[in-house]
Order: C-alpha cells, then sequence, then structure tokens
C-alpha cells in the first residue's frame, strides 16, 4: 500500500476521524468525437461550487450510516439518482492533504470506482441537472472527462490542467491507471503537456494583471 493510504479497516479503525467518500461513475462507449475519434469511456465528475473539479460524493456521519449507505445518500443529493454502492467498489482511503496533522478530527478521503453502462450514466446526467436537490448550488454541473488526445495536443491534457479539490486529479489519474481506461504512455504524455498548459496559464495570467 502507497504511504499515507489507509485500508478500509484502518481507516474506519480511526476515532474521532471524519469521513468523506467520493465516486468516479464510469462507462465504455463506442461512440466517436467528430464522427471518428473515439471517446471509448466517459468518466464523470463535476464543476462544484468552489470552481473546483471533483468527484460526486461528500461527509458521511458514521454514527448514523455505513460509508457505502453515506455515499448513495450524497449521490442522491447531488445527482437525484438512487446508486447502491458497495465495499467492492471501495479503492483506496487516505487522510486528506489538506487536514492538519494534529487535528484531533482529521478527515479521511475515501474513494470509490463504480462502472455502469452508458445508459445509466446518461441517465445521471439527465437527473442531476433536472431533479437533483443540489443542482445549481453545491453542484453547478456534472462534466464528462475527455480521455482522448486531439492533434494540436489538447482534450486529456487541457483537462487534467484544470482546478482540482484536494486530491481529485491523483484519484482520477490512479483510476485511469487502475482500469485501463487509458494506455501508460498516453497518459504520461498527457501529463507532461499538462505542465506545459500550466506555466502557459500562469503567464497569460500575468499579461492580464500587468
Ligand atoms: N479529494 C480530496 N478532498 C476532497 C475531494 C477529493 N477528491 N472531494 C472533496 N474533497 C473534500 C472537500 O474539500 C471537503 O472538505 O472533502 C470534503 C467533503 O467533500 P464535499 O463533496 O465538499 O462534501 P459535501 O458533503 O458534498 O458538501 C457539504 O461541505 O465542502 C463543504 O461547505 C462545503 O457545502 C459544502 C459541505
Ligand atoms: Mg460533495
Amino acid at each position: 500500500m502507497a504511504s499515507g493510504q489507509l485500508s478500509r479497516e484502518e481507516a474506519l479503525a480511526c476515532e474521532g476521524c471524519r469521513h468523506a467518500c467520493h465516486v468516479m461513475l464510469f462507462c465504455n462507449t463506442n461512440s466517436k468525437l467528430f464522427g471518428k475519434i473515439p471517446i471509448r469511456h466517459i468518466p464523470l465528475m463535476q464543476m462544484r461550487f468552489d470552481g473546483l473539479l471533483g468527484f460526486s460524493g461528500g461527509f458521511v456521519n458514521l454514527s448514523k450510516e455505513s460509508l457505502e449507505e453515506g455515499l448513495r445518500r450524497e449521490l442522491s443529493e447531488e445527482l437525484g439518482v438512487d446508486i447502491t454502492i458497495s465495499e467492492e467498489h471501495h479503492v483506496d482511503a487516505c487522510f486528506s492533504p489538506t487536514s492538519s496533522l494534529s487535528s484531533s478530527s482529521r478527515l479521511i478521503l475515501h474513494f470509490y470506482v463504480k462502472k455502469m453502462e452508458e445508459e445509466e450514466i446518461r441517465k445521471v446526467e439527465q437527473m442531476a441537472s433536472s431533479t437533483a436537490a443540489d443542482h445549481g448550488q453545491e453542484v453547478l454541473g456534472m462534466v464528462r472527462v475527455p480521455l482522448y488526445t486531439l492533434k494540436d495536443g489538447s482534450g486529456l491534457a487541457t483537462f487534467l490542467s484544470h482546478s482540482f479539490v484536494g486530491n481529485a486529479r491523483s484519484q482520477l489519474i490512479n483510476s485511469l491507471q487502475r482500469f485501463n481506461l487509458v494506455p501508460p504512455q498516453e497518459l504520461h504524455k498527457a501529463l507532461s503537456r499538462a505542465m506545459e498548459i500550466n506555466s502557459q496559464t500562469a503567464m497569460n495570467l500575468q499579461v492580464v494583471m500587468t
């Protein structure tokens, strides 16, 4: 297990810790961008109220619910659909990079990945923008992660260069690797390109400021 990572059991044994659960829902697809570029898979993320990209989910109250029940409740609020999540979907747990080491109520972040059918993912997108209680408030909109790379290098690289909450970018990258959603070399190239895009963005912002 990587350093900083906890097993589900270790995480649950932590006294006084708070817990938050988030999930990456995804499906396979045969659809093509512009009728020619294979989209291959559709992982869902969301634009959050704080302007950051993140995964659906949130704080779980272990005195009232299990991790998976809490995540299911959060999904019903944020997506407007009832999605069953089980222990088999739990992929990792770690202390929040932003929670203080000395705090008596450290935050443990649990991450889940669930594969669904394309029809189900489409339904999630529809319900999230129509019936979900949090739509337009805590959740500004669902977004699909583009996994392809276009001729000019944009696509996945540009997406990865955006701002993410906590360790959501690492959770995304680890999941793309773990579930073989993007070939390793392509992912590596996209990450290098994302770093270049970020330095260009910093320069562009400097120009705008002056
Ligand atoms: N990686 C690391 N931290 C994350 C991630 C992630 N992928 N996603 C969310 N967090 C952090 C958030 O910054 C927050 O501190 O986990 C905590 C809970 O996640 P949310 O999804 O924001 O919680 P939710 O229960 O949906 O929202 C309730 O909590 O974030 C506050 O005031 C905010 O109104 C919001 C409330
Ligand atoms: Mg949330």
